[in-house]
């Protein structure tokens, strides 16, 4: 099973769910991110209006963080390669009477067709799914591509600490991989040293606007990593690019 399959089973394992009771959840798991965007926005885009600023969330999944700024009149587009996400992210969206673009298309393609330039892109948690160097790269150009001129790329990714617990199931590599077993090993994270991962926004040309690390709060990679204290879970980073 590739991991494509295994977004698109995982997401379409709960289409059975009233759409009332996930917009609920994707609006609060998403809001403290949101509220970062907003400050980001206001910061680096002050000159710019949220009603019809051009947004495109990648990796949006249900599409949670995307919907708190459509609320405030954003023209959102939504990026995922699993169908099942981004119907689900229509319906959410819908019960509100707003209506994305949809894009279903992998973000590591240079060619993925995502029509036009943005304002504001964002990211909660796909680039730490990307595991391995060129398409790492890859999505990087691809979000180059497709800001305007002064527009703002504003992400959360997890990033490694001295000491990480890795649970049964999972091993961490030498180049900060971590697999899960399914019914083989799979690459399922990328959760580099920040430094690292400060170099490799250098390398792909970005301005660097805002990068902070965030020791405090324990970003669960999965739900098999759900008991573990805080402190010995990967740490984030939120961070602001400009071209
Ligand atoms: C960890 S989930 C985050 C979902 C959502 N952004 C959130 O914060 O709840 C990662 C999302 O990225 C999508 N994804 C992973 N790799 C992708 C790729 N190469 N191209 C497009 N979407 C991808 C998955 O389908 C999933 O919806």
């Amino acid at each position: 099973m590739s991991l494509q399959e295994f977004y698109e089973n995982s997401f379409n394992s709960e289409k059975g769910r009233p759409p009332g009771d996930m917009i609920q959840d994707a609006l609060t798991y998403s809001k403290g991110l949101a509220n970062y965007v907003k400050e980001s926005k206001d910061r680096f885009l002050s000159g710019l209006d949220w009603q019809g600023l051009k947004v495109c969330e990648m990796g949006a999944g249900r599409g949670g963080l995307a919907l708190h700024l459509a609320r405030m009149g954003a023209d959102v587009t939504l990026v995922d390669f699993s169908p099942s996400a981004l119907h689900q992210a229509e319906q959410l969206f819908a019960l509100e009477n707003l209506h994305p673009k949809i894009v279903v298309g992998d973000v590591t393609y240079p060619d993925l067709d995502i029509n036009g330039k943005f304002d504001l892109i964002v990211d909660s948690h796909l680039l730490h799914c990307l595991t391995d160097d060129p398409a790492r790269f890859s999505y990087l150009q691809l979000i180059r591509d497709h800001l305007s001129q002064r527009g703002i790329f504003v992400a959360e990714t997890m990033v490694h600490r001295k000491k990480l617990y890795i649970p049964d199931g999972f091993m961490f590599d030498q180049n900060n991989v971590l697999w899960q077993m399914f019914n083989e090993w799979k690459p399922v994270r990328r959760i580099l040293d920040s430094l690292d991962l400060e170099k490799e926004l250098n390398n792909a040309n970005f301005k660097i606007s805002y990068f902070y690390y965030y020791a405090q709060y324990g970003f669960v990679p999965h739900h098999s990593f759900m008991e573990i204290p805080s402190e010995i879970l990967p740490a984030s980073v939120r961070f602001v690019l400009q071209k």
